[in-house]
């Protein structure tokens, strides 16, 4: 309303409510607990240093779970990290930071292997060799993927065990509030709000020289998101009032096809991953015709957002609120091998890719920016560092390239 107070200027907040009732000390304490927040709390204790993660819900409740498609990295015979580059330059239209791009595609194939040794298992092709797989803006099969399209889940099942196993500390239902800084101003911990049983609960902290922020994206800003309800931007919040600077939140990325549920339809939304499309399904219109062909030399698979702003502009030609992903002649077969999580979830909302094309339509899907870091995840705020989707390295500019998003979190962590 027009008479209401003006917005109170951004600040540190003093932690609300009653004074902390617990507090514990560490090395290092990771705020978060998907692929970044996790691979950084096994590096720092792998290192001898005492390691804390808080995490907002259960540790496995982050966007990492979700993801469906796979870990883009140059593993297949001929693929080369340079070619990777060239992808992930052109998807980002020209805003990517080559030097983080370079860290990225370069160093990607042994971070793969190192999450790998560290257990999880990716489908593997007839020979043993890991089965790769395309996705938008990939000129080359350079996709792995697990358990066909559940990546995540399997990512996500190996680094909870692995932490487990290493006996690292974590805090769950922990809603960090706040960073706490020492009289230099360097990073000293973070408050906590904790709604848990025992010694955790109430009002708390975690005192440590080095906070490291891990927390995710913010789809669940839009009204429709692939995002789990986690998602709601507090890591950048949280960068932005300790005085880090963050860049880049414009871009954020809609991927092209979710399960349409109809107009009504709010909150994280099934996602239908470009593996589909990958595969061989084509975007249709509701007269079977094939409206990515032509418009780019990639069709159905050209980068994201070429493929979402091609959807939404034939959605206005025709007066349409969705289109349609067809695969049904990939047969039942390869459905319940290849893509068993989509089926099941389209099944679970009445409709069989095996018989029927799916209806989709794009929603938000990433933030590209964030919390701006330097290729060794600091931030302007001494000791405080960010990786993942909460940061922004520059790798993906203005759009990031299908399944880098899964690699920047192993790499830059
Ligand atoms: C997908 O499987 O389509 C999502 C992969 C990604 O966001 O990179």
């Amino acid at each position: 309303p027009a008479d209401a107070d003006p917005p109170a200027a951004p600040g540190p907040v003093a932690v609300l409510g009653p004074e902390p009732t617990w507090a514990t000390a560490a090395d290092v304490v990771v705020v978060g607990s998907g692929i970044a927040g996790l691979t950084v709390a096994l590096r720092c204790a792998e290192a001898g240093r005492r390691t804390v993660v808080v995490t907002k819900a259960l540790l496995d409740d982050g966007s990492t779970r979700w993801a469906q498609g796979g870990i883009a990295a140059a593993l297949g015979p001929g693929d080369t990290p340079e070619q990777h580059r060239d992808d992930s330059l052109t998807a980002g239209a020209g805003l990517c930071d080559e030097a983080a791009v370079r860290t990225l595609v370069t160093e990607g194939p042994d971070a793969v292997r190192r999450l790998m040794a560290t257990g999880a298992r990716f489908d593997t092709a007839a020979d043993g060799t890991i089965a790769l797989t395309r996705e938008g803006g990939h000129h080359r099969r350079r996709i792995a993927h697990a358990g066909g399209d559940a990546t995540g889940a399997e990512i996500s099942r190996a680094l909870v065990a692995a932490v487990r196993a290493a006996g690292i500390e974590v805090v769950e239902h922990a809603l960090a509030l706040d960073l706490l800084t020492d009289a230099d101003g360097r990073a000293a911990g973070v408050s906590l709000h904790v709604m848990g049983e025992g010694r955790h609960d109430g009002v708390g902290a975690v005192h440590a020289p080095v906070v490291v922020l891990a927390t995710g994206g913010m789809g669940q800003v839009f009204s429709a998101t692939t995002n789990p309800a986690v998602s709601t931007g507090d890591g950048v919040a949280l960068a932005l009032r300790a005085g880090a600077e963050v860049s880049d939140l414009e871009f954020v990325q809609f991927h092209p096809t979710v399960l349409w549920l109809g107009p009504d339809a709010q909150g994280q939304q099934p996602l239908i991953s470009e593996a589909v499309r990958g595969e061989g399904a084509h975007l249709v219109d509701g007269d079977g015709g094939r409206f990515m062909v032509g418009r780019h030399e990639l069709a159905e698979l050209a980068p994201r957002d070429i493929v979402a702003k091609g959807i939404m502009r034939r959605m206005r030609e025709t007066g349409a609120s969705h289109m349609y992903l067809d695969g049904r002649h990939f047969g039942a077969a390869m459905w319940e091998r290849r893509f068993p999580t989509i089926l099941a979830s389209c099944r679970s909302h009445g409709i069989d890719p095996v018989t029927e094309p799916i209806p989709v339509a794009p929603a938000a899907h990433y933030a590209s920016g964030g919390v701006r870091t330097d290729l060794r995840g600091r931030t302007g705020v001494p000791g405080l560092y960010a990786c993942g989707e909460v940061a922004c390295t520059g790798v993906h500019g203005a759009n990031r390239l299908a399944s880098n998003s899964l690699l920047e979190g192993l790499v830059f962590a």
